[in-house]
Formats: C-alpha cells, sequence, structure tokens
C-alpha cells in the first residue's frame, strides 16, 4: 500500500469536495489517501512521507490563489522529484490553476505526473454522477502508477 497526499485549498467548498471525491479513488485502488488543507502544512517537513501528491486550488482572477503560491514555494523545499503527482482545480469559466500546478510539480519538482495533465472540473459538474467519477477515476490513476 502507498501514501498519497492530497492537499488543496478552497474558497466556497467546490475544490474541497474534488479532493475528498479524489481521496475516494485512491481509497478505492487500494492506496492510503491523506486529506490536508495547505493551511495545515506548516513546513516542508509535513509534506514527508508519502508517495504520492494530489495539490488543487481553485481558479481565481484567472490565476492561483496567492496561499497556493506560497505553499507552492515551500513545496520546492520538499524533495518531491521522482513522486507521483497530479494537480486539480474547481472553476466556472477559464479554469487556469490546475494546469499552473501541474506545470510546477512537473518542471520544477520534476514530478511523475499523470498522463491526463490536470483535472479541471466546471464547479456545476462536481456533485454530479460524471463529476464524482471523474474525481474518483483520476486518484485511482495517479495511486494506479504505483507498483504493487
Ligand atoms: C471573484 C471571483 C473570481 C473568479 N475568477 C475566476 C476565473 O478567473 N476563472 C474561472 O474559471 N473561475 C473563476 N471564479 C470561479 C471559481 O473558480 C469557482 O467558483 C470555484 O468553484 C471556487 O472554488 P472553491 O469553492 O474551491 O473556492 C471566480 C470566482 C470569484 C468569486
Amino acid at each position: 500500500m502507498h501514501k498519497v497526499l492530497v492537499a488543496y485549498i478552497s474558497r466556497t467548498g467546490m475544490t474541497e469536495k474534488m479532493a475528498g471525491f479524489i481521496a475516494e479513488g485512491i481509497r478505492l485502488a487500494g492506496h492510503e489517501a491523506t486529506l490536508k488543507k495547505i493551511s495545515e502544512i506548516g513546513n516542508e517537513n509535513d509534506l514527508n512521507g508519502y508517495d504520492g501528491y494530489i495539490f488543487g486550488c481553485p481558479t481565481y482572477h484567472r490565476d492561483m490563489t496567492s496561499g497556493m503560491k506560497n505553499f507552492l514555494f515551500l513545496a520546492q523545499k520538499a524533495n518531491l522529484t521522482g513522486k507521483m503527482g497530479g494537480a486539480f482545480c474547481s472553476y466556472t469559466h477559464s479554469g487556469e490553476s490546475g494546469a499552473m500546478i501541474f506545470d510546477t510539480m512537473q518542471h520544477v519538482y520534476k514530478m511523475d505526473m499523470t498522463d491526463l495533465g490536470a483535472l479541471n472540473l466546471k464547479e456545476h459538474a462536481i456533485d454530479s454522477q460524471e463529476g464524482i467519477k471523474a474525481c474518483q477515476d483520476y486518484g485511482k490513476e495517479v495511486a494506479g502508477k504505483f507498483k504493487g
């Protein structure tokens, strides 16, 4: 069994719902998922002990939130090179933040990112059967990269 951290920021709860469904998918794949708000992660040592990382942030003003930007500087100090990774975002019309986070995880941290790219869901779809399944499948996909 491998351990995956799903860390997110959410202002009105939509990205938080996605995080919960992604964690379900990881568990359905037989692995351990830990859900944390990024505000609960005080320093880079809090990122130790996981085999995979999935980070999520809603899009506001066509950008990540400042909290997520600060978190990504913190995460840079943890050695995530080669670890499994994914990113996600809730949005209404443009949805840039998932791809921005994914890009940092791939090119700066040099993580082993899912071939799916970031999971971006319009907020009205998150509670639908398709939305829940998309999140669960994303968690399964990242966890499915673990061998054994
Ligand atoms: C002031 C404001 C700005 C927003 N800007 C964007 C945006 O640029 N692009 C977009 O796709 N959604 C935008 N949204 C919509 C949010 O991304 C969407 O409501 C999201 O589901 C919120 O997620 P959360 O509940 O996790 O905070 C904006 C919402 C607000 C209130």
